[in-house]
């Protein structure tokens, strides 16, 4: 009888997950047959809004292994990039159009939960009245929203570990998610969040670019000694903050520094730059029987908008279309594709949004004040930056991390990738914080050094040190 009400409830669990959502095969992609994915809608209560998401349970041990969010950026970018370039279980390199299975994928030993953030982005769509508006604070509250419609679909994951990640502006929605669930209560089992070139606090993002690019040998130290000499910080041209005027010669050495740069991939200046011209910008797809055209490439303008609020238009303003964008987004406007990840919305996918589709509001606060919140409370801390990244430069971050004034816990430390003699990065530990940087790659370290990234993430997530 006890072992028949067991059976019962056993039952009434596997019952729980939302069949409808299952997937055991994406065209082209590949098969779902060692471990569930779903792909599906997370309502959001009292709101004309559904986002989109796709889970992908562990490899190993899915009732154990802890539950990790993901949200790329923007605001305006799909978290599907993440799913499908950076590392879901199937991947399409840089200037390909096939997937390959991933062996880095980060579903190996947990979780996957990917969102399309906020509702407009990606497959993620509103109706009705709603105008598509959002902000850092309606972002975070509509991220908590779903969450909580994840565990209705997926009770059994309720006391699994939590974390919450994501890169560039989830730099703001990671930390800021984080806080609403200590602000509902701590209702769930969150342990840490990880973010990876993100954005905080952009007083640090002045000369952060110039100051990377020295480093980098992108220009001459005549050129940065005129820098030091006439006390350039860039700040009046990066920010209009205080008003005042820039002088000419700091001006002069900013044009020069676009100049040299403009022809680089500024995502990672060791990097191909993909050039989407005008004539193939634009895709088109077949939905619900009607012609629908989409972007298939975008500008780091629309990549990532925060990198030029207040720029003007300096050399900056010209940075090229870098990112590689087309072959995943002919492939996620495919008909059978869309059919297969159960996508009810005849929106066209594309990579970045903006203006024409979401209308997001970036705050003055950013995250910044969050941290030390999120450190009183026992939350573990990963931040990662790829050094080579011109648009959120790891001297941006280590920057406003160092402003904290937290001691350091552990000597600082190179560290390798298991079965990798070649150093992966190096890593400083805070009370408080973990700052990782990923060598050799950009924005997406993720996709560009994933054995490094990987490495410290899992690390992280299993709370070793990354150094070992
Ligand atoms: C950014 O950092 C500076 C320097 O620590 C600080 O004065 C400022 O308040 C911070 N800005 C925000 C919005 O947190
Ligand atoms: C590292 O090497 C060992 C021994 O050859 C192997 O068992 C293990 O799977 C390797 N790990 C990775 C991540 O490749």
């Amino acid at each position: 009888m006890k072992i028949l009400f067991v059976l019962a409830l056993c039952l009434a669990i596997v019952m729980a997950k939302p069949a409808e959502d299952l997937v055991k095969e994406v065209p082209d992609m590949g098969k779902f047959d060692q471990f569930d994915f779903y792909s599906g809608y997370l309502d959001i209560p009292n709101k004309q809004r559904k986002l989109h998401y796709v889970f992908a349970e562990s490899q190993n041990d899915p009732a154990n292994d802890p539950l990790v969010i993901w949200f790329n950026g923007g605001p305006g970018c799909s978290s599907m990039l993440g799913f499908v370039q950076e590392h879901g279980p199937y991947s399409m390199p840089d200037g390909e159009d096939t997937f390959y299975e991933n062996p880095y994928s980060w579903n190996t030993e947990a979780n996957m939960l990917y969102i399309e953030s906020p509702a407009g982005v990606g497959y993620s769509y509103y109706w009705g009245d709603d105008n598509g508006e959002s902000n850092d604070l309606a972002s975070s509250e509509e991220n908590y929203a779903a969450l909580e419609s994840f565990y209705q679909k997926f009770p059994e994951f309720l006391d699994n570990d939590l974390f919450i990640t994501g890169e560039s502006y989830a730099g703001i929605y990671v930390p800021y998610l984080a806080w609403q669930v200590l602000e509902h209560g701590k209702k769930y089992n969150l342990k840490g969040i990880i973010v990876g070139n993100g954005v905080a606090n952009r007083t640090f993002m002045d000369g952060a670019f110039e100051g990377m690019g020295f480093w980098h040998n992108l220009y001459s130290l005549k050129m940065f000694d005129d820098i030091l000499d006439n006390h350039c910080d860039f700040a009046n041209i990066d920010i209009m903050e205080d008003g005042e005027e820039d002088t000419e010669k700091c001006e002069k050495l900013e044009k020069e520094f676009g100049e040299l740069i403009s022809s680089l991939n500024p995502y990672d200046v060791y990097r191909e730059c993909y050039k989407s011209d005008s004539k193939d910008r634009l895709g088109s797809t077949i939905i619900d029987g009607k012609v629908k055209t989409y972007k298939r490439g975008m500008t780091a303008q629309e990549y990532t908008p925060f990198f030029f609020e207040g720029k003007g238009k300096t050399a900056l303003g010209h940075v090229p279309p870098c990112v590689y964008a087309s072959g995943t987004t002919d492939y996620l406007n495919r008909k059978d594709v869309r059919e297969a990840l159960h996508i009810t919305t005849d929106q066209p996918w594309e990579i970045c949004v903006g203006g024409e589709r979401i209308f997001y509001t970036t705050g003055a606060k950013q995250s910044h004040w969050i941290y030390p919140i999120l450190k009183d409370q026992n939350i573990r801390v990963l931040q990662f930056s790829g050094n080579a990244d011109g648009v959120v430069p790891t001297q941006f971050t280590r920057d406003w991390i160092h402003s904290y004034g937290w001691p350091k816990v552990r000597d600082t430390a190179p560290f390798f990738a298991e079965n990798d003699s070649k150093v992966g990065g190096y890593v400083e530990y805070y009370d408080g914080m973990t700052f990782a940087t990923i060598i050799g790659v950009g924005h997406m370290a993720a996709q560009w050094s994933p054995a490094a990234t990987k490495h410290a993430v899992y690390q992280f997530l299993k709370n070793e040190p990354i150094d070992q």
